[in-house]
Formats: C-alpha cells, sequence, structure tokens
C-alpha cells in the first residue's frame, strides 16, 4: 500500500529541499500573476459532494460496490457504481460510476492513510519519466512525472477507461469528473488527462482532487493545462504534502488550487503555480516544518479524509 510514509520516502530529501527557498518561476515557467479571490461559504460548501466521493474511496470496496459504504455514501445517494476496483493494498481502490445529480460520471481513487503504517515499499524509484506513449499518446516525451505515480496510474488506466466509455455510452450527455485525495488525487490528476487523451474530444472533462503532491515537472503542468481545463486542487489549512515532491527538485503543480484557510474560509489561487500570493499554499507553507500533517486528512469543510473516516 501506498501510505503517506511512501509519500514522504518518495518525495526526495524533502527536509533538506523543501526549506529551501523556491527557485525563481523564470526557471520553469512563465510567472502569470494570480487574481486571488475570496471564497463565499456557499461556494466552499459546493465542494462538499465531491469531497464526500474523495473520503468513499477509502471505503472497503465491498461497500462500494453496492454503495453501503456508510455516511461518505449517503452524502451523495443517488450514485450509480458501475465498477468498484482494486484491493487495498497493492492495487489502490477506485469506483467509477454515473452521478445523475450532476449528469456527470465519476472516477474516484483511494489514497495514502497516514494511519496506515503497514505500508510496504517493493521497487518504486525517486525518478521522474516521460509518460507512456500508449496511455498518453501525443504527450510530449519532455513531459515527465513521478515514477511510482506514474506506476500506480497505469494498474487501474485501462479498467477505468472501460468503466467511463461504457457509462458515456449509455449518458451521452454526460460529462467526466476525476476525485482523490492525497496519492489518490496524483491519481486523479493522471487521469485526467488520460482521460482527455483518449476519449472523444468534446467530453467535458473536470477534476477535484484534495491534499494533492506535485505530479510531474514543469512541461507536465503546462501540458496538463493545455489539455485539462476545470481542474481543482483543494488544499487544507497548513498540509504539506501539496508542497511535496519540492520544486526545486524539478517539480511544479498544475493550475488551480483552492486553499482552505478555516471553517467557511478559503481563497481561489487561479493560474500557474507562484508564490505571488502569500496566502496560496507555495507561500503559505514554505516547508514542512511550517505545515502541519494533521491538516491533511481535514477538515475540508467539516469533512475529514481517510479510512478511519470511513463510517
Ligand atoms: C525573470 O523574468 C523577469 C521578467 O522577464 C526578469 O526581469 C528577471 O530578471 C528574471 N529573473 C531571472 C532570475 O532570470
Ligand atoms: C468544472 O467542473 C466542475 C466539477 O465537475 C463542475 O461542477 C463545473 O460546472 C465545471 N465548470 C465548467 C465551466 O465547466
Amino acid at each position: 500500500m501506498f501510505t503517506l510514509t511512501t509519500i514522504l520516502l518518495l518525495s526526495p530529501l524533502p527536509l533538506s529541499v523543501v526549506a529551501l527557498p523556491h527557485p525563481d518561476a523564470n526557471a520553469t515557467r512563465a510567472l502569470v500573476p494570480r487574481a486571488v479571490a475570496t471564497m463565499s461559504a456557499p461556494q466552499l460548501n459546493a465542494y462538499t459532494p465531491y469531497t464526500q466521493f474523495a473520503r468513499a474511496a477509502y471505503c472497503d470496496s465491498s461497500t462500494l460496490k453496492d454503495w453501503s459504504c456508510g455516511k461518505a455514501c449517503e452524502a451523495n445517494p443517488d450514485f450509480q457504481v458501475n465498477t468498484a476496483g482494486g484491493n487495498g493494498n497493492s492495487i489502490q481502490n477506485y469506483f467509477v460510476g454515473y452521478w445523475p445529480s450532476k449528469n456527470t460520471v465519476v472516477v474516484a481513487h483511494e489514497g495514502t492513510d497516514p494511519t496506515a503504517f503497514e505500508s510496504v515499499l517493493t521497487d518504486v524509484k525517486l525518478l521522474q519519466r516521460s509518460l507512456d506513449s500508449t496511455l498518453f499518446p501525443g504527450a510530449p516525451s519532455s513531459v515527465t512525472v513521478h515514477d511510482g505515480f506514474a506506476n500506480e496510474h497505469a494498474l487501474t488506466a485501462t479498467a477505468i477507461l472501460a468503466a467511463v466509455k461504457n457509462l458515456l455510452s449509455s449518458h451521452s450527455s454526460a460529462g467526466v469528473v476525476v476525485i482523490g485525495h492525497s496519492l489518490g488525487g496524483a491519481l486523479a490528476e493522471l487521469d485526467a488527462l488520460y482521460l482527455t487523451l483518449n476519449l472523444p474530444s468534446g467530453t467535458k472533462i473536470s477534476g477535484v482532487t484534495y491534499g494533492t503532491p506535485r505530479v510531474g515537472n514543469a512541461a507536465w503542468s503546462t501540458y496538463f493545462d493545455s489539455q485539462v481545463t476545470n481542474f481543482t486542487r483543494v488544499n487544507n489549512r497548513d498540509d504539506f504534502i501539496p508542497i511535496l515532491p519540492g520544486r526545486s527538485l524539478g517539480y511544479e503543480h498544475v493550475a488551480q488550487e483552492v486553499h482552505i484557510l478555516g471553517t467557511d474560509s478559503a481563497i481561489v489561487c487561479p493560474g500557474a503555480e507562484d508564490t505571488t500570493d502569500a496566502q496560496c499554499t507555495t507561500s503559505a507553507v514554505p516547508n514542512i516544518f511550517e505545515g502541519n500533517i494533521l491538516d491533511h486528512l481535514g477538515p475540508y469543510q467539516g469533512v475529514w479524509i481517510g479510512t478511519i473516516f470511513c463510517t
């Protein structure tokens, strides 16, 4: 299982490196000035159904197959599961289904769990690598992503694509939204591009992720943002997972963060990652010592995410 420990180990040298100043953004990509906006409580509350899907992904897959996972499932009562897979161990849990109230297909991935310390790390490299050209046709070879995330993504990619295609054939006007927390957010990010490159153009693909680590290099973020135009990373307070792996190690986030600052309080940080606004995570959590790992679990506007919150 890919746990928090894994992420920390996979994040090359977080202790020494993330404490360094951020490299000048010129070195990576053009700096687009932010227009940071304050969110209203209703705007923030609109994310709650997505947060509940991210939470549900941590539930036992047997309870996902019939959408009986308790409060996380009950929060989206009309959801129709099509496929629930993974084993919560070597393959992260995921589910795919149709959400009538938003006329969208939902793909959700389980993430890392700080309470699960029985993690097994096998043969996971720290390196970035180019995207698999079979899974990501047309992606430039300069686009590189975290090797471990790419491996994990490949384990479920084709099953997810098949399920999504199946659902889109019976709900032809539906969009697709990918959701996940922690590692699940990284997998959802990879899925957002993967589905965009493998579904008919015009398919409305969006994403909402929580506490997502950086996935790839600056070329990744530039290419991703050119292909996936509706994607939001929700980060909570002083969670430091989103600042890992460090920018100085050649990682760069894709566009659009929602940074939760407190109850009913959040800001939108649009555009490419930069340090121009002190309230966006990149500046607000400059290194892991100024972060708080408990914020990784929540509360995301009242909702906690992780295995122990799957009730
Ligand atoms: C970054 O770009 C700005 C504007 O183009 C330029 O003035 C500045 O010198 C550059 N900084 C570095 C370190 O290259
Ligand atoms: C962006 O995606 C979200 C989540 O799927 C959706 O609610 C919203 O309507 C989308 N926005 C646009 C402009 O398509």
